[in-house]
């Protein structure tokens, strides 16, 4: 799941006082501290029990339509943002590949990369027109191995909203000696004040690129700017730009720009102090994901990273549908960006008409609409879901009680007809819940 929380509830218990298995008073206790556990959660875990909107499963899918148990919903909840999970010509691409490497490599990185993750890496330098590219199979595990690694002993300077994965990366680098400040989201002012505040090097600040929940991006040419003055790395995690947005052209279809090249090509940006990770796992449907990088840390990385030297790599479908993208985005992604730009935009519109708040000022096609009481969430899931309409549910504590609502997410995938569905339940849902009006934030 996408959703960000990062800050997780002080009343977790420290992993330290995890009881051994072993006779029944011993398993009491292990109960006991998963209690807790799910306790701190409540809302979440009460939902993921009772609600068919949360761990369901997914008995057919047609395009974006998905079954469940006799239930068809449109699906707004996926993040395969070009729709390229179905799109015939990647499709296609897979059983030549198998038939040639087997399923699955098993060698670790470090041991040996089937071919195509070379083509892939140069492809990606060429694409995002950065010095170098590192391919892993998951954005989790390039945070959990990448951030302790570039941040030593040195400071991480953590956006306070940074999505969960960057937070956890930055709590393994503090348990191995880094120290951890935190600034405001998005408040370059106060970055540079703890900049100035905490001197020593290594210094890392670590953040979102087009966030996973407001769907707005970051003003990155400040924040590069910040690395560069202050001898820092900037460290962004652009999973939701990477696909969407790119470059800008006389001759872009549309605002998000053209090639989906992320976000420090689409605002111009120099990758100077910067490495950027993002993935293909949201906007070209395959497991695998990178880091933008100099060569020198790749070369480091290669010995660094545990998932490079240790973990199983992407399956070779995954290789031969990102190959497949990329020659997909090179011939028709702009259309399909041009697509997904038309239809986030007719929601957006209609949201306008209802007078129905959502946080997104971007246009990219990440919609959350909170509602005015968190309470709520459970019945308007339920109403959602009864209704036809899969979505997102941002409960708390994915998100603060604030910011509990439910986040749609556009495809390309997505047809005329589920977005007109989607508007039309939007509608009733403002008739019968309270939503966050336009003048409550403004
Ligand atoms: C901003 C962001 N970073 C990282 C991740 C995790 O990506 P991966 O599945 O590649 O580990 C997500 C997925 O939800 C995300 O939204």
């Amino acid at each position: 799941m996408a959703l960000r929380d990062a800050t997780p509830d002080a009343s977790l218990p420290a992993t330290g006082q995890l009881a051994l298995p072993g006779g029944p008073e011993r398993r009491r206790a292990n109960d006991g501290w998963l209690d807790r556990w799910a306790s701190a959660v409540s809302d979440l875990t009460r939902l993921k029990t009772t609600h068919p909107m949360m761990d369901a499963v997914i008995d057919e899918q047609v395009g974006r339509r998905i079954r469940i148990g006799d239930h068809w919903l449109s699906d707004f909840a996926s993040c395969n943002y070009l729709g390229l999970d179905f799109d015939p010509e990647v499709i296609a691409a897979v059983p030549e590949y198998i038939a040639k490497w087997g399923t699955h490599p098993s060698w670790s990185r470090l041991l040996g990369s089937p071919k195509p993750y070379i083509e892939i890496e140069e492809q990606m330098t060429d694409l995002l027109g950065c010095e170098d590219v590192l391919l892993l199979a998951t954005i989790t595990h390039i945070h959990m191995s990448v951030i302790p690694v570039l941040a030593g002993e040195g400071t991480i300077f953590l956006d306070s909203r940074a999505h969960k994965t960057i937070f956890d990366g930055a709590m393994l680098a503090a348990g191995r000696g880094a120290n951890v400040v935190r600034f405001r989201h998005d408040d370059a002012n106060h970055l540079e004040e703890l900049l100035r505040e905490h001197g020593g090097s290594p210094r890392l600040i670590a953040m979102d690129g087009v966030n996973s929940m407001t769907g707005n991006a970051p003003d990155v040419a400040r924040f590069q700017r910040l690395a560069a003055e202050h001898d820092a790395l900037l460290y962004i995690d652009d999973a939701h730009g990477f696909g969407v947005i790119g470059e800008r052209s006389p001759d872009e279809l549309c605002d998000y720009g053209h090639l989906g090249n992320s976000i420090m090509r689409h605002l111009d940006v120099s990758y100077d102090n910067v490495v950027m990770v993002a993935g293909f796992s949201k906007a070209y449907s395959s497991l695998l994901a990178f880091l933008a990088l100099p060569t020198k840390l790749k070369d480091a990385l290669k010995v660094l990273a545990p998932p490079y030297l240790f973990s199983g790599p992407s399956p070779v479908a995954s290789l031969a549908t990102t190959l497949a993208g990329l020659q997909v985005n090179r011939t028709r992604g702009d259309l399909y960006r041009r697509d997904l730009w038309q239809k986030t935009h007719r929601v957006l519109a209609a949201l306008d008409e209802l007078e129905i708040w959502t946080p997104n000022q971007s246009g990219y096609p990440i919609i959350e609409i909170p509602l005015s009481d968190h309470g709520e969430i459970d019945r308007v899931g339920r109403f959602l879901f009864d209704h036809g309409i899969y979505v997102t549910m941002a409960a708390y504590p994915l998100v603060p009680k604030e910011e509990v609502g439910f986040r749609v997410q556009v495809t390309a995938a997505n047809t005329d007809e589920e977005i007109e569905h989607l508007i039309d339940v939007l509608t009733r849902v403002r008739e019968r819940f309270q939503l966050r009006a336009r003048e409550l934030t403004h």
